[in-house]
Parts: C-alpha cells; sequence; structure tokens
C-alpha cells in the first residue's frame, strides 16, 4: 500500500462551495410544468422541495436561454431571455427566489465560447460579408488550397461532433464563400475573444444573471475560448486522432492549438473580480476537459474560479488503483477539488460500471467514496434514481451528435426524469403526453414515488448518505486532509476519524461485522448487505 496526505485549503471560513453537493438540473428533462413533453423552469421550482429534502446545497442548471436548440440550448441565440420552451424571465426569477426561500443555490450555465448562427451577430457578421468588422467577432477565414488544387477547409481542425471545424459561408452570400469556426456543431460558431464586444457582451450577461440571484456560474468549455494565434494546424503524435470520436479525457491533449491556451485565465481572473463584487458567497465552476489534472488547477486559483469539474474519474475504470491515482493526483494540485460521475454529456454511471445490480451497486458505492473526499460533489439529475442510460431507438434520437456513424450521441443519459405513476410520462408532466425523448416501461420501478420511502431504494440510500455527509462534516468526524491507500482490490480513504473501504474486487474483505462495530469501529454506511463485500463502500467511524 502506498499513501500520501493531501491538504484543505487555509481559509478563514469555508465558504458553501468548498464541500457543497450539487444537483444537476438538465432542464428539459427534469420536471414539465405545462405539458409540452419538454422541461422548463416552472417545472424545475415546483419540484425545488424534493431537492431540498435530497439534501443538496445547490442546483446547477443547463442552458435555458433563447436558442434555436441546435444543442439543446448550448447554442444560444440571446443572452439575457429565456426561451420561451422553458418559460419567461419572471418564470427564471421565480425559480431564484423559491430556492433561495428553501436555502439553496443556483448555478446557471454560461456559454461564451460560441453562440448559436441565430445570433444577431452571427446573422449580422454573414450579411456583412468578408472583411467585414461584424465578421471579426467570429473566426472566419478563407479557404487553403490543397495540392490537388481544391479549396479545403483552413487548416485541419475536426470538430468535437463530426468532421471539419469549418464551415463555408455559402456562395449566395459571399463569393469565393469564406469559412466559419465551430470547434462543436456548424449550428455553433465560435467567438473571436480578442474582439473588444465579446467580453463586454460577457459582463453583461454575467451581471444581468448574478443582478437577478444566480449564485454561481457554471462555465461551458471553459478552456476553448481562445485560439493558438494563426490557427496553426494540429501536430498530431504518431498514433493519435484529431477527432476524439466518443473518448473522454484520456486522449485529448491538454494543449493543442484550440483548446486551453493561456489567455483565458485573464478572462477569469476579471470574472473573479466581477463575482467578488456581489454579496455573498457566488462562485464559477469551469468545464475543461484537460487531460493533465495540473491544467485543472490552472482554473482553480484564489484569484481566479472557484471549482472546475474533475473528469478524471469518470474517466477511470473500476478499479482501486486506478481510482487511488485520480484521487492523489488530483488532490495533490486541488486540496478541495469537485468529484463528478456523470453528467449530461457521458454514459450513465450504473451503465459505465456494468449494469444491472452490479452497476447500481457500484455507482453506490464509487458515490460514498468520492463522498468521503475532500472537495465538493457534482450529482446529475437522475443518479439519485439509480437510472441506467437508455438505448434510445435512432429514429428517436435528438442529439447532433448522435447522427455521427458509430456514435450513440447522448440522447441516453438525458432520457426525462421518471416521477410517479406506472407508465410514461411517470408524472414528468401533468397529462398523459409522452415527453422528448421516451421512457423506459421499466422506469416505474424507478420513480421519485416508486422509492420513497423504501429504505433499500437507491433514492433513500442518497437522501440518507447527504444527510449522514452533512452531520458528519458539522461534527468534525469528516474533516482536514485524505490519506488514500490501494490495494489491487481495495481503496481505503482515512480523513478526520472516518475511513470509508471501497472494495472493487471479487472477494470479500476481511472486514469483520460484530453488529454495529467493525474491528472496534462503528459502521456509519455501507452501501451493501454487509461491510466489505465486493463491489460496496463502507463508512466506518475510529472509536
Ligand atoms: C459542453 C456541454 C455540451 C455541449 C458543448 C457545446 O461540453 O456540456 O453539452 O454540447 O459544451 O456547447
Amino acid at each position: 500500500m502506498s499513501a500520501r496526505t493531501a491538504g484543505t485549503p487555509d481559509l478563514p471560513h469555508a465558504p458553501w462551495w468548498l464541500d457543497g453537493v450539487v444537483y444537476q438540473v438538465y432542464v428539459r428533462s427534469f420536471a414539465d410544468s405545462d405539458g409540452d413533453g419538454v422541461g422548463d423552469l416552472a417545472g424545475i421550482t415546483a419540484r425545488l422541495p424534493y431537492l431540498r429534502d435530497l439534501g443538496v446545497d445547490a442546483l446547477w442548471i443547463t442552458p435555458f436561454y433563447a436558442s434555436p436548440q441546435n444543442d439543446h440550448g448550448y447554442d444560444v441565440s440571446d443572452y439575457f431571455d429565456v426561451d420561451p420552451l422553458f418559460g419567461q424571465l419572471a418564470d427564471a426569477d421565480a425559480l431564484f427566489e423559491a430556492a433561495h426561500q428553501l436555502g439553496l443555490r443556483v448555478i446557471v450555465d454560461l456559454v461564451p465560447n460560441h453562440t448559436s448562427w441565430d445570433h444577431p451577430w452571427f446573422r449580422e457578421a454573414l450579411a456583412a460579408g468578408p472583411g467585414s468588422s461584424a465578421r471579426e467577432r467570429y473566426l472566419f477565414r478563407p479557404g487553403r488550397v490543397g495540392a490537388d488544387g481544391v479549396e479545403g477547409p483552413p487548416n485541419n481542425w475536426v470538430s468535437r461532433f463530426q468532421g471539419p471545424a469549418w464551415t463555408r459561408v455559402p456562395a449566395s452570400l459571399d463569393e469565393p464563400g469564406e469559412w466559419y469556426l465551430h470547434l462543436f456543431d456548424t449550428s455553433q460558431p465560435d467567438l473571436n475573444w480578442h474582439h473588444p464586444d465579446v467580453p463586454a457582451m460577457f459582463d453583461e450577461v454575467l451581471r444581468f444573471w448574478l443582478d437577478r440571484g444566480a449564485d454561481g456560474i457554471r462555465i461551458d468549455v471553459a478552456h476553448g475560448l481562445f485560439k493558438a494565434p494563426g490557427l496553426p494546424d494540429q501536430t498530431l503524435q504518431p498514433g493519435e486522432s484529431a477527432d476524439p470520436g466518443e473518448s473522454l479525457i484520456t486522449q485529448r491533449p491538454s494543449h493543442t492549438p484550440m483548446w486551453n491556451q493561456p489567455e483565458v485565465h485573464e478572462v477569469y481572473r476579471h470574472w473573479h473580480r466581477l463575482l467578488a463584487s456581489y454579496p455573498g458567497e457566488r462562485m464559477a465552476i469551469a468545464e475543461a476537459w484537460v487531460r493533465d489534472p495540473a491544467d485543472i488547477a490552472d482554473f482553480v486559483r484564489p484569484d481566479e474560479l472557484q471549482q472546475a469539474f474533475n473528469f478524471h474519474w469518470l474517466a477511470a475504470p473500476w478499479s482501486a488503483p486506478s481510482f487511488q491515482a485520480v484521487i492523489e493526483q488530483t488532490l495533490s494540485v486541488v486540496p478541495a477539488p469537485t468529484w463528478v460521475l456523470g453528467n449530461h454529456d457521458v454514459v450513465r454511471p450504473v451503465t459505465r460500471y456494468g449494469g444491472g445490480a452490479l452497476g447500481l451497486s457500484r455507482w453506490k458505492a464509487a458515490l460514498l467514496t468520492m463522498l468521503a473526499l475532500p472537495g465538493s460533489a457534482y450529482i446529475h439529475q437522475g443518479e439519485e434514481l439509480g437510472l441506467p442510460q437508455v438505448d434510445v431507438p435512432p429514429e428517436l434520437r435528438q442529439d447532433p451528435r448522435a447522427g455521427v456513424p458509430g456514435r450513440g450521441g447522448r440522447d441516453g443519459c438525458r432520457v426525462p426524469l421518471p416521477w410517479a405513476g406506472t407508465e410514461a410520462p411517470y408524472g414528468f408532466g401533468p397529462g398523459p403526453g409522452q415527453p422528448w425523448l421516451p421512457q423506459p416501461a421499466s422506469w416505474a420501478e424507478l420513480s421519485v414515488e416508486a422509492q420513497t420511502g423504501t429504505p433499500d431504494s437507491t433514492l433513500e440510500f442518497v437522501r440518507r448518505t447527504l444527510a449522514l455527509r452533512r452531520r458528519l462534516l458539522a461534527d468534525g468526524t469528516l474533516s482536514g486532509p485524505a490519506k488514500v491507500f490501494a490495494t489491487d482490490t481495495e481503496l481505503v480513504i482515512r480523513r478526520g476519524t472516518l475511513v470509508c473501504h471501497l472494495n472493487t474486487g471479487d472477494a470479500p474483505l476481511t472486514l469483520e461485522a460484530r453488529g454495529q462495530l467493525v474491528n472496534g469501529a462503528e459502521v456509519l454506511a455501507c452501501t451493501g448487505d454487509r461491510p466489505g463485500d465486493p463491489n460496496t463502500a463502507t463508512w466506518l467511524r475510529r472509536t
């Protein structure tokens, strides 16, 4: 076994986000108040008591701004308004107010890397033509003529969704058509952050939502804003693909001409000051898929952002040594990081960990383990119900990535939540109307109603665990730095007087249960029938 100690930050007092649990609401799929089959803001407001009772500190809501919905809201056409699909500005105000009354904070999603092609700036840019200042707010470039004499994209960059990261402006708009950069869908043109209008508008956007009551912002594609000068070709190492496919961070270099340029940090230092000018502990979290944990740390500095998503656990296989490596690497660079097992972009963890009873058991064990660590935890909606990934029939898929041959897309983790009843839509909306993605028949037994009050349900496990963690943080059991040990099949975390044992192997650990005591330690929580069982985690308090 090897051990390493990591520290917690030395702050005068702990702000809420330092060890807060944040619940991710994917707005289209959480709760539908008006029966159109799509979740909305009023639906979230009505369900806030559920989140309070679950025991989370905050909710992060995915983009609900005006958008043609090509990437389900991550393509914004007006940052200062609510999309009619999700309600009106007054619904956002009501949501903030109701959340605050219940003691919940609200994090909104900010999309600064790109706009929608329906944004007035992009329309203006297309109409204004090559060389216009309107085009300089985006990244328009002439094409590059290849050895074959045919004009192609300006460089070799590949979109995160499919094909080249460049689309040619139709010849009807300019001749010969320029190309514009989009690191994601063709409907999501990348902004030029060197143009002064761009940072100026986002200052206004931030203030707009902070003034209305947002407690924090999640920064979409936070590592993407600036591109290397001259937009050079991406140099690939032998065997490396420019197309990241379905892969997670493991294959994505931290430093490429399109990602993680140093200029982003100046923007976030500025936003830090802007957030600090507001009362309360406002915060920002970066979504930055960078390969090296040290690069995550660059976003989380005292004068920069409060948090960055740490996706490394999510990308790790089910194995004690690999979890140990992720935890140690992370804690060595960020003392109080974030822990994430799923979100709206990746396969649900129950399925990733093997599916069925095995996957569920492993997910519960992973959750209990991460909740023992210093830092904050993010839970994707539906994880608390043990929802698996859904195999959405190809003809019903809606994710722009789902059209790419060989890639399933992200619909399967975005299926609307089952709240109650025995058939779809399981109380997702007020009537019998079906939601925008079909819910499986097997979800009747996974609904909030079906699981509430059932002691061995996943939902009650999560409620108990979050309540217990809160108590243990308050009474000092769970405090200070963590020491992490691992064998091939066992991960042990010691923190304060808590010891967490995670068994990733097939054989029971030799934790001998004697009533409520294991080797003299009190059993505080156990995700299986017996402490130490395979694919379970156990929390013990050393006496
Ligand atoms: C982020 C979002 C993802 C979106 C992409 C483009 O990765 O999480 O859903 O498609 O950014 O905005």
